[in-house]
This record gives C-alpha cells, sequence and structure tokens, in this order.
C-alpha cells in the first residue's frame, strides 16, 4: 500500500497528546514501513517551543519516554521531517507559506492532513481561519473530542466545518474505536454463529461498559475544568463503544454502512434521566492545578442508559468512569439471563448470571463465566471461566496502537472508525437533560469506586469490584 506524498499540520504540537500519542504514532509507523512515501510534518501551537532544532529535540525527548528500543535511524528520518512554526486562529499566513514551501518540496499530487488537537472552544476560531488561508484545500481535517460543549455549541462547530469543507474531508477521532479490542467486537459478533442469535432482550438482561481509571488530573486540570467527565468520556468514548455493541448487522464495511448502523442506535438511544445519572468528584480534585476552589465539575459518571428498539427494549446500558478510582481497566460485560431450566437448582434465579466479558486491552481478551459439572462422583456445579486470548491465535500479527490506526486510516482516506457529524448531533441530544439539570456532585476517596450512589445502581453488581 503505498501512500501519497502529505503534508502533516499539527496543532497542539507541544501538547501531551502530541508527545504521548501522535509523534509516537508516527514513528511506529514509519518503523513499519507504513508512512507515506514522502511527507513533512509541521508543528504548530499559540508558543513557540523555540526553533525547529529545539523542537525537534522535545519531540526526541518524547519518544524516548514512550517508545522501547528507540530505532535510531527511524527516529532521525522521521525528526528530519518535522519543524514548527507559530499559528492562532487570528493569523495563520505564515504557517500557510510554509506548508507551501513544504508541498513544493514534495512535488505534485501531495495530500493535506491538519490535525487540530485544540481545546473544544478554541476549535471554531482555527477552523475559520483555516479556511481563510485556504489550508482546507485537498486537505484532511482531523479534530478531537469532545466535538463542541453541548448541543448548540457542536451545531455551531458543525455549520463552520460545513463553510469550508466537505464531511468527507472530516475525520473526527474517537480513539477508542481505534483500538483492538473494539473492531473485535464486530468480528465476535458478526463472524461467529454463536453470539449473535443471543445477542438481544431475550438473552442478555444488562450491559455494562466500565472505564474507571486510576489516573488523575495529570496537568489536565483546565481542560477538565472545562469539559468535565461527561463530555470527556461519556458522550463520546463510552456512547461509541455502546454504538459498537449495539448495532445491527451493517451488512458491510462500504461506504459507511458502520456509521449509518450506529448512527441508527444513537437515533434509537433514549435521551438520558438525570434521575438515573450519577456525578461524582473525588475528594482532592479542587486542590489540582488550574481547578477551582469550589469546582462542582464531576470528575465520575455512571449512568443507566436504554436503547429503544426491538433488539434492546427494556435492556438497562450502565455506564461507568471515573478519575482517580480503584484501578484503570476497560471492560464490556454482557450479562446473559439466567437459565429457566430447573435441572440443577429448584431456583434458577439463585445461580449468579453468565457473563461475556469483552476487555478492551491492547491485546484483546475476551472471557466467559459459567458453570461446569465439579470433577467428582456426584453431579455437582463448579464456576468457571473460559478464555479467549486473540494475541495467542495470530502470535505473528502485528497490532497497531489506536492511534496509530486511526492516523493510518486518515491517511488512506477511510472514515469507518471515525465519527460523523449526525453521531455527535445526536449523543448531544441523548446527554442534553443531564447537561441541563446536572445531578448533584458527590464525593468520592481517591482509590474508591466512586460515590456510593454508583454502586447502588440496579446493575445486579458491577463485574468490576473489589
Ligand atoms: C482521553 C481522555 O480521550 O482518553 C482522557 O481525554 C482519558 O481523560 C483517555 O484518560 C483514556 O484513553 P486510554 O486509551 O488511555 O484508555
Amino acid at each position: 500500500e503505498q501512500l501519497p506524498p502529505h503534508v502533516m499540520v499539527l496543532f497542539g504540537a507541544t501538547g501531551d497528546l502530541a508527545a504521548r500519542k501522535l509523534f509516537p504514532g508516527f514513528y511506529h509507523l514509519a518503523a513499519a514501513g507504513r508512512m507515506p512515501s514522502d511527507y513533512r510534518v509541521i508543528g504548530s501551537g499559540r508558543h513557540s517551543p523555540g526553533d525547529d532544532e529545539e523542537f525537534r529535540q522535545q519531540v526526541r525527548e518524547g519518544l524516548e519516554d514512550t517508545v522501547d528500543d528507540l530505532d535510531e535511524q527511524v527516529a532521525a528520518d522521521l525528526l528530519e521531517r518535522i519543524s514548527f512554526q507559530t499559528s492562532d486562529s487570528d493569523d495563520g499566513s505564515e504557517l500557510a507559506d510554509r506548508v507551501r514551501e513544504a508541498e513544493e518540496q514534495l512535488g505534485d499530487d501531495v495530500r493535506r492532513l491538519v490535525y487540530l488537537s485544540v481545546p473544544p472552544a478554541a476549535m471554531q476560531d482555527m477552523v475559520a481561519m483555516l479556511g481563510r488561508e485556504q489550508l482546507t484545500e485537498r486537505a484532511r481535517l482531523v479534530l478531537e473530542k469532545p466535538f463542541g460543549l453541548d448541543l448548540e455549541s457542536a451545531r455551531s462547530l458543525d455549520a463552520a466545518l460545513k463553510d469550508v469543507v466537505d464531511e468527507d474531508q472530516v475525520f473526527r477521532i474517537d480513539h477508542f474505536l481505534g483500538k483492538e479490542a473494539v473492531q473485535n467486537i464486530l468480528a465476535l459478533r458478526f463472524a461467529n454463529g454463536l453470539f449473535e442469535p443471543a445477542w438481544d432482550s431475550r438473552s442478555i438482561a444488562s450491559v455494562q461498559i466500565d472505564v474507571p481509571e486510576d489516573l488523575g488530573m495529570e496537568g489536565r486540570g483546565s481542560f477538565y475544568e472545562s469539559t468535565g467527565c461527561l463530555r470527556d468520556m461519556i458522550s463520546t468514548h463510552l456512547c461509541q463503544l455502546l454504538g459498537f455493541v449495539a448495532l445491527e448487522d451493517p451488512g458491510s464495511f462500504e461506504e459507511g454502512a458502520v456509521r449509518d448502523a450506529k448512527h441508527a442506535v444513537f437515533e434509537a438511544m433514549r435521551p438520558l434521566d438525570p434521575e438515573r445519572v450519577v456525578f461524582g468528584q473525588y475528594d482532592g480534585y479542587r486542590d489540582e492545578d488550574d481547578v477551582d476552589a469550589d469546582s462542582e465539575v464531576e470528575t465520575f459518571v455512571a449512568i443507566e442508559a436504554f436503547v429503544d428498539n426491538d433488539r434492546w427494549r427494556d435492556v438497562p446500558f450502565y455506564l461507568r468512569t471515573g478519575k482517580r478510582l480503584a484501578r484503570s481497566d476497560r471492560v464490556i460485560t454482557l450479562r446473559f439471563r439466567g437459565s429457566d431450566c430447573t435441572l440443577f437448582d429448584d431456583e434458577p434465579t439463585r445461580r449468579p448470571p453468565n457473563d461475556l466479558v469483552i476487555e478492551l486491552t491492547d491485546d484483546p481478551k475476551v472471557h466467559v463465566e459459567l458453570r461446569a459439572k465439579k470433577p467428582g462422583p456426584d453431579m455437582d456445579l463448579v464456576e468457571a471461566v473460559m478464555h479467549l486470548d486473540v494475541g495467542d491465535a495470530a502470535p505473528e500479527a502485528t497490532p497497531l496502537e489506536a492511534y496509530e490506526r486511526l492516523l493510518l486510516d486518515v491517511m488512506r482516506g477511510d472514515q469507518t472508525l471515525f465519527t460523523r457529524a449526525d453521531e455527535v448531533d445526536r449523543l448531544w441530544q441523548v446527554c442534553e437533560p443531564v447537561l441541563q439539570s446536572p445531578p448533584q456532585v458527590q464525593s468520592y476517596a481517591p482509590g474508591s469506586w466512586g460515590p456510593e450512589a454508583a454502586l447502588e445502581m440496579p446493575t445486579g453488581g458491577w463485574q468490576l469490584r473489589g
């Protein structure tokens, strides 16, 4: 697969995401021979990190921190293609000049990739600036989430985008969709005859989408103050996971079929009921850098959601995520209804349910909690676990980290794993009641599983606990 030459512009190039994910992503793609035939990366932002050499040094340090066994040659080749140009939403003229210079060096048929890793409040003005400077021509625009801060601002951002680009140029990135394990949900469901017939309300009692994090603010206090956990994680990552779990057979991977199927799920989602939402804030959050001493911003959210269609009617979806929790994990649990069969028990409801647990680790793992006969002379049961480790099935395969996969997809022009405007719009509609009347934020101890109220939700017990 030969990609055309690219000039990539990276807004937010001195930020945390660029250092932890984007530059390492370019490095790994380069090491795997997956970068375009020729390319330049122009970092940009309001504040200069110094001259090009100093910027390269900063990127290099980031690579050293994140890449094991850095290959000097690959790193040197990447670094030599990197430069920096300050810009802001008022003035991008020097940046536009730099882009054109770089394009001249690369010959004809050069593509532009413009990555906007900027806070939601700054996004719209940046988009307008790109339009004014004609940087949108031949460009694919990658936008970091959240896309707006509510329905109104998302619509206004969308209108600004439509003024300067077509939807097929817009790549709204939600990196959870780049995770191998998330795409594996489609394979599990649709490439096996085993699960799909049971993938509905007749067999499934509830679904949990659980992404606790032990990390705190990590220097992102001011981002969190303007965003909060609902927008940072729920309306984006966790709802997208819900879309993948709940969608109908998309029929193909062509022409937006997966996105159509996901959009249909969001259309059927019931707007959230603030009474079924728990907001939490960890003790000590208000002492974090750049956080207001009286902040009411939520660092934890648990919700009960419903998808009102034939497949999922009355099946609760419990979504939970938060900072400074007991541990970091990412797990989707499909909890199957107990069996009606009385062969082993007069009271079937006493038997624990079967859980199908999809672990969203880099190396996808799935397990099923079930019962088997306990070896021995009597017909007793034992609780057992059936494990699938996808890595063991394909030891020679080279998984891509989420951002690597998605950067590659942008360069290929494949939008399947990106979020479409209509999905974003609908998810803001779903979240709107909570944004309008947010529940009272409840405090929780760092290292716990969040506020008591979330543990008391009628989940039948969170799969992750203890
Ligand atoms: C980011 C959020 O999008 O995802 C962070 O802004 C969060 O708050 C992160 O920690 C989690 O991603 P991952 O891939 O590290 O689980």
